[in-house]
């Protein structure tokens, strides 16, 4: 899948964790040999195990094929200047703490290459938290995946002040190159633009069932058996244009008050207290004890895996109907 790279390109994941080792998928499988560094002992060693497994399931699901040719391009780096040394890329994966981050991007600073990029998974911390102070500042951004990355595409693109528009585009050409569809903001904001969208429908999910209108079953079930059927290949804007005869500026007229007033009624926002996390947690144990937890998150994956080869085998479809129409 993807096969573009020459081969002699490398890439250096900093951080094996849960995104880390998503991260080196995406590129192994693009053809990129991958560096994996991390400080806690063991957990570069985790991740080998963790990808060796996933890449099976990826087989599995028809989504790969030869996973010991993905794998063979993977390697622990023994140190930091080792993971970076000749690297064109650095996805920098470690904790979600600016701290964490500002020492890491000393660290990075001392033994990075003239050229090498550095894309952060932040969350929603900007890069210009923890890059102010080093010189390689010009070439750093946040690169944000949902999880996992190697199943869904999305990748956001988020400058710092001083990031230049060479790394930006530099950085959407490599994403592009290994399957992933970058989308760009064209300035920070905390949470960017999935988990602003995401932190909305969670606030007001919460909210429905701390004012007891429904449950957290049922807010779910909203969800999956009916908004995010359409969420799966079109967003909001789309949504709403195909949803009124007219397009989306008729929705925007005939429904803009209705949304209006929700908002207008919702101005209040209070952090989810101790009471209202027991309760929605009394009420998630119901229906998936602690227990089968890790179980349902592996079934959420095959899903997905099932989801993502849907995807990729409707749009070649439609691109080969498409050429074959213009010839
Ligand atoms: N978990 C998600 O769903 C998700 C999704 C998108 C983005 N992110 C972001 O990705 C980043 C990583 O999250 P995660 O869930 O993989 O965390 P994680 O805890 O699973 O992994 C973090 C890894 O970083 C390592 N680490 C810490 N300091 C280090 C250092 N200085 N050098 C090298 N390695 C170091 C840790 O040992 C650990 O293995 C965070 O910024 C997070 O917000 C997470």
């Amino acid at each position: 899948m993807n096969a573009s790279a020459t081969g002699d390109d490398k890439v250096a994941i900093v951080g094996t964790g849960l995104v880390g080792s998503g991260w080196a998928i995406v590129f192994a499988r693009a053809g990129y040999k991958v560096a994996l560094y991390d400080t806690a002992p063991g957990n570069a060693d985790k991740s080998l195990a963790w990808i060796a497994e996933r890449l099976r399931d990826l087989e599995a699901a028809g989504l790969i094929e030869a996973p010991d040719a993905i794998q063979a391009r993977l390697s622990i780096a023994p140190s930091l200047s080792d993971a970076l040394n000749d690297a064109l890329y650095v996805q920098e994966s470690v904790l979600e703490r600016v701290e964490v981050k500002t020492t890491l991007m000393s660290e990075i600073d001392k033994v990075i290459g003239p050229r090498t990029l550095v894309g952060s998974s932040s969350s929603g911390l900007g890069a210009s938290l923890y890059t102010e102070h080093v010189t390689c500042r010009e070439r750093c951004l946040v690169a944000h995946p949902l999880n996992p990355p190697y199943l869904a595409p999305i990748v956001e693109l988020v400058p710092a002040p001083w990031t230049t528009q060479e790394t930006m585009q530099a950085v959407r050409a490599l994403m592009l190159r290994v399957g992933q569809s970058p989308v760009e903001m064209t300035r920070e904001i905390e949470g960017f633009i999935l988990n602003r969208l995401q932190g909305v429908l969670l606030m007001e999910a919460w909210r429905l069932v701390e004012a007891g209108l429904a449950t957290a079953q049922d807010v779910d079930k909203t969800i999956s058996e009916g908004l995010g059927l359409r969420w799966a290949f079109m967003g909001p804007f789309e949504t709403i244009d195909l949803n009124a005869s007219g397009g989306v500026a008729d929705y925007a007229r005939r429904l803009g008050g209705l949304y209006h007033n929700i908002a207008s009624a919702t101005k209040e926002h209070r952090p989810w207290d101790e009471t209202l996390i027991a309760k929605v947690e009394a009420q998630r144990r119901t229906v998936l004890p602690a227990d089968q937890l890790a179980a349902r998150a592996a079934w959420r994956d095959r899903r997905l895996m099932a989801l993502a080869k849907h995807k990729r085998d409707m749009d070649l479809a439609e691109k080969e109907c498409s050429n074959s129409n213009i010839k």
